[in-house]
């Protein structure tokens, strides 16, 4: 009968089978997907994977830490992880628009990946994270558009390989099931989920690194005290957003000139709708004084209440 240890020794058998002695490159980008069908491969082939991490300078707080920490450190994995933060910023200065904001993004995502896979050699397959759902919905025009708008990925054109797929037939909770199993950390197993963008379209406008670092430090306000409250898997998405508004405060004897920062907390099934959480009155007080006494140059502190629709779920 079907069990996820059942299954993890079929596709460890097939994978053998299909990769042989050659070499498999993965793109991992921390979120539940990539790092199981990483976390599968490796226990199929060991050493002859090779993951890339591209840090685009637009993850959470701690992010890039705890991918390395997991994977190089307790996995034992071939890891690069490229850090190309500048290399991102530089591309986004002076860009305000979200969907050229997004682009930009995906598309020097894309050839980071392509340089750094350039200095490896004999890689034959490509592992990806395609799970059923995928597989599904990439048969309709309108969901075609919804992917290629919210996946970083694509690939290189000129590369060829061939794809390894062995999440294709399951669905998310599976996912998270096979993630446990394979010994995964909780922290990325039930990981919300994550833009491909990240922070570049929490930042409203135009992108600068001082705004970067508000919305990262406050996000990581947000997320611990929603953890400390016992509400991370009842709210579907939480995250910080900073738009380009400065208004009046006081701190202590002195008038400040500050920025606001919103706050995005939804309940949902899948992302297509959602509701805005009911975040208890006396948490959000806590999250409104750190972040105003934690993060500098914020005064100012804003609960979204829309739904979607008619609001999206991020703001950009
Ligand atoms: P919206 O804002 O469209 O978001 O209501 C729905 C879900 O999609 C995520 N999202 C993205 N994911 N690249 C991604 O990988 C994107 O450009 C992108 N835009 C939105 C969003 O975080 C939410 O989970």
């Amino acid at each position: 009968d079907w069990t996820m240890a059942n299954f993890i020794d079929m596709e460890v058998e097939k994978i053998r089978e299909q990769v042989g002695d050659r070499n498999v490159l993965c793109a991992l980008s921390g979120g539940v997907d990539s790092s199981v069908v990483a976390a599968l491969i490796h226990k199929a082939i060991g050493d002859q994977l090779t993951c890339i991490f591209v840090d685009h300078g637009l993850l959470r707080k701690n992010e890039g830490d705890t991918v390395m920490e997991t994977f190089r450190d307790e996995f034992h994995m071939n890891i690069i992880r490229v850090d190309a933060e500048e290399r991102f910023l530089s591309k986004l200065k002076g860009v305000s628009d979200p969907e050229q904001k997004r682009k930009i993004i995906g598309n020097e995502f894309i050839y980071v990946f392509d340089d750094e896979a350039a200095k490896l050699e004999n890689m034959d397959f490509l592992a990806q994270g395609t799970l059923y759902t995928d597989i599904v919905e990439s048969g309709t025009e309108t969901a075609q558009t919804i992917k290629s708008h919210h996946n970083v990925g694509g690939l290189p054109e000129d590369m060829e390989f061939q794809l390894i797929e062995p999440l294709n037939t399951l669905f998310k909770d599976e996912v998270r099931a096979l993630g446990t199993e394979l010994g995964l950390p909780d922290e990325i197993v039930w990981r919300q989920p994550f833009p491909g963008p990240g922070l570049g379209i929490r930042v409203l406008g135009e992108i600068t690194p001082e705004k970067v670092e508000i919305v990262r430090e406050s996000d990581a306000i947000l997320r611990e005290e929603i953890s400390k409250a016992g509400l991370d898997r009842d709210i579907w998405q939480y995250f910080t957003v900073l738009p380009d508004i400065r208004s009046v405060g006081v701190m202590g004897d002195t008038r400040t000139y500050d920025y606001a920062i919103g706050i995005r907390a939804v309940t949902s099934i899948d992302g297509m709708t959602s509701d805005w959480a009911r975040i208890p009155w006396d948490v959000l007080e806590k999250i409104s004084v750190r972040l105003v006494n934690e993060v500098d140059h914020i005064n100012r502190v804003l609960y979204d209440v829309t739904s979607k629709p008619p609001a999206t779920i991020e703001w950009e």
